[in-house]
């Protein structure tokens, strides 16, 4: 099979893959999980093995029904003023959440807890279960140490990070539209991860890898 189906086969069976983004983007590979799979382990080979931030990708139209914007959009301050991110028009960052029930919301138990209670929600509202911002802050708060990404509106079409490669992949694959992705980041230099040595870690574990490119043309 292509690259781009194994990558399909793996999320369908709840398994992650690599996904570098384009080598004029980021130059990023993140390790890429469908969400409901994500358990204590996967977090911690996350922290380990790619080091970056572990964020949560959720679509357009969930993030929209349970009222969570963009974070410049939330914020005042004049940071959040000029987005003049080098590498696209704009950051996906929504708010940073955790679970009620956890403690502190970091322990790869908390983090697992709250990625797997964020993935119900989506799949909750994809399905038309009517679950609003109200019914999300009762089972989620915000400062917390799960950080939401909101896909563009038009997915690939109109944005092509891993936030949307990632959410394009989950629909494909038939998963729910919440995806949790990591930087992988070099332990030597502490730079991104280049893409050869993303391919021999993928090779060395048996988790496919996936080009940007490769997701665009199938996919979009
Ligand atoms: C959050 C990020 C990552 O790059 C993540 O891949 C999501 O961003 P994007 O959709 O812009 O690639 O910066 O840690
Ligand atoms: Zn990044
Ligand atoms: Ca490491
Ligand atoms: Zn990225």
């Amino acid at each position: 099979a292509g690259r781009l189906d194994r990558a399909v086969a793996a999320f369908r069976a709840g398994e992650p893959v690599l996904i570098h983004d384009f080598a004029d983007r980021e130059g990023e590979t993140d390790i890429v999980y469908p969400a409901d799979a994500v358990a204590p382990a996967d977090v911690a080979r996350m922290r380990n093995d790619a080091g970056g931030l572990v964020c949560l990708a959720l679509s357009d139209a969930v993030a929209e029904a349970v009222g969570l914007p963009f974070l410049e959009d939330a914020l005042s301050h004049p940071a959040t003023g000029d987005h003049d991110l080098a590498y696209d028009d704009r950051s996906s960052f929504s708010l940073p959440v955790n679970h009620r029930d956890t403690f502190t919301g970091i322990t790869d138990e908390d983090r697992a807890r709250t990625i797997g209670e964020l993935a119900s929600m989506a799949d909750a509202v994809e399905a038309g279960v009517e679950y609003g911002p109200d019914e999300f802050a009762a089972e989620f708060r915000s400062p917390g140490h799960v950080h939401v990404l909101r896909g563009a509106p038009g997915g690939i079409a109109d944005r092509v990070g891993h936030t949307e490669l990632g959410l394009a992949l989950a629909a494909e694959a038939g998963r729910p539209p919440a995806v949790v992705v990591c930087e992988m980041l070099d332990d030597g230099s502490g730079a991104a991860l280049p893409p050869d040595a993303a391919r021999e870690y993928a090779r060395r574990h048996d988790v496919p890898y996936v080009e940007g490119s490769e997701l665009v043309e199938a996919l979009r």
